[in-house]
This record gives structure tokens, C-alpha cells and sequence, in this order.
């Protein structure tokens, strides 16, 4: 078991031409690589799906059970996502969720994630650091 799931929810494929006001210019392809950096050292390789409907994403949870741990960004999916929620209430790995910008900061109605009470650990604005940051926690959790 040597793999790192990095799952990526609705709209964040086209990351770099989103909003870059809000989400910068670096592209999902930029993030995967950067993961991919943080966890290489420790012998894993990372398996980055992304997908814009829900089932794909409960899908993909289903059939990465034999990974060491995930990193996961739902996107908008924070909000509602409950196929989601149950998908990695049954993960059996630790995981870490991350946006990239300060959902605190924004609308009222992106301040609650119906994911975040399962997850390992959350990391909120800073920007695709964030996703860095979740992998080195993941290796600091898995060992
Ligand atoms: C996001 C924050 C969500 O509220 C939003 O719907 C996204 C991106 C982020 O990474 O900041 O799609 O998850």
C-alpha cells in the first residue's frame, strides 16, 4: 500500500482559469505535482482523480480503500455533500480536507462543511499550500 488518493470535487479541474482572484493561477495539474513532491520522500505516489458529479467522487472513495490516506477537496460539496460524507465515513484511512481559499471569510452559506467533522484534520486559505501542508500531515499521521 503505497498510494495517496488526492480527490478534487466540482469545478476545481479548471483551477488557474477559476476565479484566480480567489483560487490564484496555479492549475490542478500544478497541486497534483506539488503532492506529489510532499510524499515521494516517503516512498508513496499520488492517484488524483477529480470529478464534477458527486457519484464519481463516492465512486472513486469505494475503489481507493488500499490507499495510505487522502487528500480531499469537495469543492462546493463541503456544503451538502452527504453521498459524500457517507462514502468517507467508510473510508477506512485517515484523510484531510482542504480549500483553498478562507471559506470563513466568504458567504455565510460556505461555513459549514458537512464533511470536516470526519476528517483528520481541515486546512482552510492557503491557497495550494494547503494542499502541501495536508501531505505532510498525512505522513506525519500514517508514519
Ligand atoms: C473551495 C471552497 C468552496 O466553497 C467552493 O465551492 C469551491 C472551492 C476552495 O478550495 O476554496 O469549489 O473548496
Amino acid at each position: 500500500m503505497s498510494d495517496v488518493l488526492l480527490l478534487n470535487g466540482p469545478n476545481l479541474g479548471i483551477l488557474g482559469r477559476r476565479q484566480p482572484e480567489i483560487y490564484g493561477t496555479d492549475t490542478l495539474a500544478d497541486i497534483e505535482r506539488a503532492v506529489g513532491e510532499e510524499v515521494a520522500a516517503r516512498g508513496w505516489n499520488v492517484v488524483a482523480v477529480q470529478h464534477d458529479c458527486e457519484g464519481a467522487l463516492v465512486r472513486t472513495v469505494q475503489e481507493h480503500y488500499d490507499t495510505v490516506g487522502a487528500i480531499v477537496n469537495p469543492g462546493a460539496l463541503m456544503i451538502a455533500g452527504w453521498s459524500l460524507r457517507d462514502a468517507l465515513a467508510n473510508y477506512p484511512r485517515p484523510w484531510m480536507e482542504v480549500h483553498l481559499s478562507n471559506v470563513w471569510a466568504r458567504e455565510s452559506f460556505r461555513h459549514d462543511s458537512v464533511l470536516a467533522p470526519l476528517a483528520s484534520g481541515v486546512i482552510v486559505g492557503l491557497g495550494p499550500l494547503g494542499y502541501r501542508l495536508a501531505a505532510r500531515a498525512l505522513v506525519a499521521t500514517v508514519g
